[in-house]
């Protein structure tokens, strides 16, 4: 199949520029391949082997199969950041953000803050399960530690036990770092655990069991998901020339963009089902680069916009104000089948030329017209351009975001893997809870 497509005839580098930049990268990208090559979990980039580990995606299936069955309605994921980012970007991609006003099962339901509303409609679902083969609680967390997850975990723990007892025990999964004490106080009941490789962090999780169980048991394609990883790594570790590698590409943009102190990266997502892909890339690039290193204490920020909701609030300052943003419009070359406007039109003379016309159709017209409105203003843009919204091509534009960040991170002489201030917060929050 097609890889997607990223394309910078409008953002304003030129070529050679970009090549420049990129030259230091080559033992880096090297090393990539190695790694990958290896399979082996014990570097800082290990995430890169998730993609063609096979063990892990057999005991993920076979874990999904013991929990899957006709009856199975809910999937309530418990887990925040790194543990909960991705699978929500991929389902509410392939789902819809709107599912939970479908009759459809299984749906996954995912509690990530401290919400009283937000548990209690978890709760709410659990109750209307007749038998415990109605549920699974998967509970995420790499450091087993994270206070909003053990939080929520306590709360849905001590309802299960009132309502189904030693059975619902068993509808809990934990998905944790090996000997985390989640692990621990996990496989001292029967129900099971998934662990996450030791090397591979939150932000870059989406392919291991964090990311894979939960959509393997809403019934998405994770075999497919994965496919998409592995051909988008092998481009982006393989190949030198930045037209054929997308990650290089990407790095190369945003790092150039960056050291002409355009430090605003705005990923422009014109479908709002794509909404929480942006999120998940706002933590990938916000913890992976937000921190002081070789030649930056800056960072770039990362914000994400959706199309065409944004334009009727953010447009404004996008074209109107400071010249501080790099905006990357990402967009799905085919639609799912999509409405159209009736040929009669019940309010005529009042917005001219969509009657007959595909909801898609009037999206691109918006899109390119705001394209039209940046190159006006000669506001620098890239455009992403997948060629459906479906499992293969999100597996392929998240593995190339975080092989993007990567060789974005090295450019910038930041390590790209840790989260020295996330830690931070969360030693000082664990005190205060305890004092
Ligand atoms: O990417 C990260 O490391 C963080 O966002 C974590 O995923 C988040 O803080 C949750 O941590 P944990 O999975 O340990 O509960």
């Amino acid at each position: 199949m097609k890889p997607l497509a990223l394309l910078s005839d409008f953002a304003h580098i030129t070529l050679e520029d970009l090549k420049a930049a990129t030259e230091p990268l080559g033992e880096y990208r090297s090393l990539l391949c190695e790694i990958a090559e290896s399979g082996v979990y014990e570097k800082r980039e290990s995430s890169i082997c998730l993609p063609s580990d096979k063990g892990q995606y057999e005991r993920v299936l076979e874990c999904a199969q013991r929990y899957q069955g006709a009856q199975l309605k809910y999937v309530i994921v418990v887990g925040i950041g790194g543990s909960n980012l991705g699978a929500k970007a991929v389902y509410e991609a392939m789902r819809t953000t709107t599912d939970w006003l479908t009759d459809r099962h299984p749906k996954l339901v995912f509690v990530d803050t401290l919400n009283s509303r937000l548990v209690q409609q978890a709760i709410g679902a659990l109750s209307k399960c007749a038998a415990p083969e109605e549920f699974v609680v998967n509970v995420i967390s790499k450091s087993g530690l994270t206070t909003e997850t053990i939080a929520n975990l306590e709360v849905l723990y001590r309802h299960i036990t009132k309502m189904f007892g030693d059975k619902g025990k068993e509808r809990m999964v934990a998905t944790t770092d090996e000997g985390s004490s989640l692990a621990r106080v996990f496989s001292s009941t029967d129900a099971a655990h998934l662990s996450i490789p030791g090397q591979v962090g939150g932000r870059y999780s989406v392919f291991s069991a964090v990311g894979l169980f939960p959509l393997a048991l809403a019934g998405l394609d994770i075999g497919m998901l994965l496919r998409g990883a592995r051909e988008m790594r092998d481009l982006c570790l393989r190949n030198k020339k930045i037209e054929k590698n997308p990650a290089l590409h990407g790095a190369a943009l945003l790092y150039e963009h960056h050291r002409r102190e355009i430090s605003i990266s705005n990923t422009f997502f014109f479908d709002p089902e794509l909404e929480s892909v942006g999120k998940w890339y706002r933590q990938l690039m916000a913890e992976s680069i937000g921190k002081g290193g070789g030649n930056t204490s800056a960072g770039i920020t990362p914000i994400v916009s959706v199309g065409s909701t944004d334009l009727h609030s953010m447009i404004q300052l996008y074209l109107g104000g400071p010249r501080d943003k790099f905006t990357t419009f990402v967009y799905p070359h085919r639609f799912r089948p999509d409405e159209r406007v009736p040929e009669r039109p019940a309010v005529r003379q009042v917005v001219e030329g969509i009657a007959g016309k595909r909801y898609s159709e009037i999206m691109l017209a918006i899109l390119e017209g705001v394209k039209a409105a940046y190159r006006k203003r000669h506001i620098p843009f890239a455009e992403v351009m997948l060629p459906e919204v479906n499992e293969f091509y999100l597996g392929q534009y998240l593995q190339m975001k975080m092989i993007e960040m990567m060789y974005l991170a090295k450019l910038l002489g930041v390590n790209a893997f840790d989260q020295p201030d996330v830690e931070a917060y969360k030693e000082e929050t664990r005190k205060l809870l305890e004092s």
